[in-house]
């Protein structure tokens, strides 16, 4: 039984849907194939899983306003993946251990409960932090009941310990926790439990160290692919490098083995998820059909959250396309999942496509809600492709390097760009949102992810040479 607290706390964030839905529903901004927000701000994706033949995606929703807060788990479901159904909120913070945020988590399934384990952020009015990590059952996927505090901070780390992952290896279950060391270091800190209600400390398996690696790690993950273990990770305060760490926190990961027993994790270098501007705190799950599949928050804390024109219509963010993980070598391929190819239609090809120093636009190329693939690409110079007049993905063969240049939502239509190295390019597979826009190159080898707000609304998508290209060219209306 949820506590009256937390039923009324659930009735009034129902309250605010109802009122708002119209106000949301007009915003020309709003997407149509990705999850977002009733009303209010979402940020991370928790909780993952699925179970009884069912997707659930809860995430970090603060219904009231456009601004971080006091979080709940809002709750979406789907049979496929790609058809959406918002649930009651499954969280909301009530509690004395929870009463300033029910925090970021994950789901498992114990014997045949479904377990959610979240952080309970709690503030006191002189502003001091305490964390508590909690758990929440249901046996019908839909409502749930909190069980309260199954692990307490433990000692060496600040009150930014939180972003619960579990999952089960070999019979026993294991917790991985986003966390800040005393001497303020990053850390992802590993438990184990029998009976997911007692949880015994083993230690950091990963972080930095004086200073070296970011003050803060949030949102860790931690799941085996192709015989390696990979720990995901979002470490903060990372300085720019380069083309890298160009966002103000990251998202990446790490590739190793991990020691089970003795919590030794034994690791390469940290690897960015995302070439974009908007991507940040994924979560992965296991899904029906064994893959290992990634959804992340199209959004990064503390940038330009504020700036979203989207904000007017009281609503601001979104999660990103599912995206299946491939481990090749020690690199992580991300895939858009295959579902995605329900939602096509309106199907283009112009196959042997040749440019030559010019601008050219294709027969029924166009569209606000878009799929595009080039494959078989090859050229000299840059080819670009302009889409809404707005943003621009662009790949100097000369360079090798690959660009996305937007107008920037915040500093009056600047041009900012993101880019990385690519060695070779031979295929885009674009996926665009009204407001969204996902490029997936080399089959997932990089991924570029983005939120953009073209001042007048158009569908223009336009190819561009400077030397000469050539490719297959599809598309797709999605939705
Ligand atoms: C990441 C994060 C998590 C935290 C949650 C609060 O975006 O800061 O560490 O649990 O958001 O909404």
């Amino acid at each position: 039984m949820k506590s009256l607290n937390e039923k009324k706390q659930i009735q009034l964030a129902e309250e605010e849907i109802k009122k708002y839905a119209s106000i949301v529903e007009s915003d020309p901004n709003r997407l149509r194939y990705h999850l977002m927000p009733p009303v209010g701000l979402m940020n991370d994706p928790n909780g993952l899983i699925y179970w009884k033949g069912t997707y659930h995606v809860f995430y970090q929703w603060m219904p009231f306003q456009t601004t971080h807060g006091a979080k709940f788990w809002g709750h979406y479901t789907s049979r496929d993946f790609v058809h959406w159904e918002r649930q009651a909120p499954a969280l909301a913070p009530s509690e004395w251990f929870d009463r300033n945020g029910c925090y970021s988590g994950s789901a498992v399934d114990n014997d045949g409960v479904l377990t959610l384990f979240y952080t309970g952020n709690v503030k006191d009015d002189d502003g001091t932090r305490h964390t508590y990590q909690c758990m929440a059952i249901s046996s019908d996927g839909v409502r749930f009941e909190k069980k309260g505090v199954v692990v307490h901070l433990p000692d060496g780390y600040t009150a930014h310990f939180r972003d619960p992952k579990v999952w089960k290896h070999e019979n026993k279950w294991y917790m991985v926790i986003g966390a800040q060391s005393e001497q303020l270091d990053g850390k992802a800190v590993l438990f184990r439990s029998d009976d997911l209600m007692h949880w015994e400390h083993i230690g950091a398996i990963a972080g930095g160290e004086g200073g070296s690696f970011g003050y803060m790690w949030e949102c860790p993950d931690v799941f085996r692919l192709s015989r390696k273990d990979v720990l995901i990770v979002c470490p903060q305060g990372l300085q720019p490098e380069g083309m890298h760490y160009q966002n103000v926190y990251q998202a990446g990961y790490f590739v190793g083995q991990l020691n089970y027993e003795t919590g030794k994790y034994v690791h390469g270098t940290f690897t960015e998820l995302d070439r974009g501007f908007e991507f940040y705190a994924p979560q992965t799950m296991v899904d029906e059909r064994g893959r290992r599949v990634m959804i992340a928050w199209m959004g990064v804390p503390d940038q330009d959250e504020d700036q979203h024109p989207t904000i007017a219509y009281r609503w601001v963010h979104a999660l990103t396309l599912p995206r299946e993980l491939v481990l090749i070598g020690d690199k992580l391929y991300q895939r858009p999942i295959e579902q995605l190819q329900l939602l096509r239609s309106d199907e283009v090809h112009h196959p042997n496509v040749f440019l030559q120093k010019e601008v050219r636009q294709f027969d029924g190329v166009k569209g606000k809600t878009v799929e595009l693939l080039l494959k078989h690409i090859d050229g000299k110079g840059v080819l670009s492709i302009h889409i809404q007049n707005n943003v621009s993905f662009s790949y100097d063969f000369e360079q090798k390097v690959a660009t996305l240049e937007r107008e920037s939502f915040a500093r009056n239509g600047v041009k900012e760009k993101r880019q990385c190295l690519l060695s070779q390019l031979h295929t885009i597979h674009m996926f665009i949102d009204t407001s969204s826009i996902e490029i997936f190159l080399n089959d997932g080898e990089e991924v570029f992810t983005a939120r953009f707000f073209p001042k007048e609304e158009n569908e223009h998508i336009s190819f561009q040479t400077n030397a000469e290209a050539s490719f297959h060219l599809s598309k797709w209306k999605l939705c």
